[in-house]
């Protein structure tokens, strides 16, 4: 028998709503509004290798952070969407400071951009006059204003080889990059102590069990991995390297160490073959099985429909003061001519 306390507490719960699922996104209608808004606008859309794949699907250009700065440097579009992070869109406003420049999700910003405050910077600096500062990519628009010159993970190798033999090398703030390109060039840098934070939760045990399972796949790992990792790879390169080295490799199973959006183009270029996505290991995301592959949170805030929105509004825009985008212009410009070097 049901007490009337209980009656009266029953009556006093407010029943739950019904769970309802959300309506499914009508992508292909948010993907033609998004094209006819760019006609409208005389915009182009860059995206970077790991944005969701309908996103990819719809961009002018995807590709690698140094794809994406050269494709920057050189449109002629009148408003540039940018679909990856926010430092890549700052990037692409101090090379185009007259133009419009929007991205999807103001917040999508990055783990190593953070760790490298410019204050923090300067204060490092100023401790050895003789410092060259070299620069991933993969910092604010500040940090940039205070190196010398930029780097991406495609062109880090080729920069460092390219610095004043004279010079001491501090290079920020990526130190698994940093340590990758010293072990490559045998040039001594001071390395400032970031790293991303999706790339550092790859293990070597779990890249193991990977190449256990399949002997015949190749193993290709992005330079931001921990040494433990790297060490396992038959390729270390940038995302559009990746991609180059799985269409043009023999191999038919690849074992890919790096975020997953990648694996969306792999797929796309590279018909017949398969890409195994290595997974991460964090014990405090953990999900039962004990494995799941890699998103970058930041990267995964670009949805169709915050792209539609960000075109429409023209906002949030990337707007940096003068002074910033005319210093960090250099840096950015020197990298791109010891890029374009035969
Ligand atoms: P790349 O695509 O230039 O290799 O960089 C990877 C990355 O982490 C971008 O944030
Ligand atoms: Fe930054 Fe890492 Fe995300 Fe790239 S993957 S944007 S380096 S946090």
């Amino acid at each position: 028998m049901v007490s009337s306390a209980t009656q009266e507490l029953e009556q006093a719960i407010e029943p739950l709503p019904v769970w309802k699922p959300k309506p499914p996104v009508d992508a292909p209608a948010l993907s033609a509004e998004i094209l006819e808004l760019k006609r409208q606008l005389n915009a182009v859309i860059l995206a970077h290798n790991y944005q969701v794949p309908e996103i990819q699907d719809l961009a002018d250009f995807v590709g690698d952070s140094l794809g994406l700065a050269q494709q920057a440097a050189t449109t002629k579009a009148a408003v540039i969407v940018f679909c990856g992070v926010h430092f890549m869109a700052e990037t692409a406003k101090i090379l185009n400071p007259d133009k419009i420049v929007v991205l999807p999700d103001k917040d999508a910003g990055c783990s190593l951009e953070e760790s490298c405050p410019p204050d923090q910077l300067r204060a490092l600096q100023a401790t050895n006059p003789n410092f060259h500062t070299i620069a991933y990519i993969n910092c604010s628009a500040e940090v940039k204003a205070l190196s010398d010159v930029i780097c991406t993970s495609g062109n880090a190798v080729r920069i460092v080889e390219a610095a004043p033999p004279e010079k001491d090398l501090l290079f920020v703030p990526d130190e698994n990059l940093g340590a990758w390109v010293m072990e490559q060039t045998g040039r001594p840098m001071t390395l400032w102590r970031g790293d991303c934070y999706a790339h550092v939760e790859f293990r070597r045990e779990s890249v193991l069990r990977l190449r256990e399972r399949y002997p015949e796949a190749k193993v290709v790992v992005h330079p931001e991995s921990l040494r433990e990792v790297r060490d396992l790879a038959d390729a270390i390169c940038s995302t559009e390297k990746m991609i180059t080295y799985c269409r043009t490799s023999p191999a038919k199973q690849f074992v890919i160490v790096t975020e997953s959006g990648i694996i969306h183009r792999m797929q796309k270029e590279c018909p017949g073959k398969e890409f195994l996505c290595a997974p991460v290991f964090d014990v405090n995301r953990m999900p039962t099985d004990g494995c799941r592959c890699s998103e970058c949170k930041y990267m995964k805030m670009n949805t169709l429909a915050k792209l539609r929105d960000c075109m429409l509004h023209l906002a949030p825009r990337v707007d940096l003061p003068r002074a910033v985008l005319e210093r960090a212009r250099l840096p950015i410009e020197r990298m791109l001519e010891i890029s374009s070097r035969r």
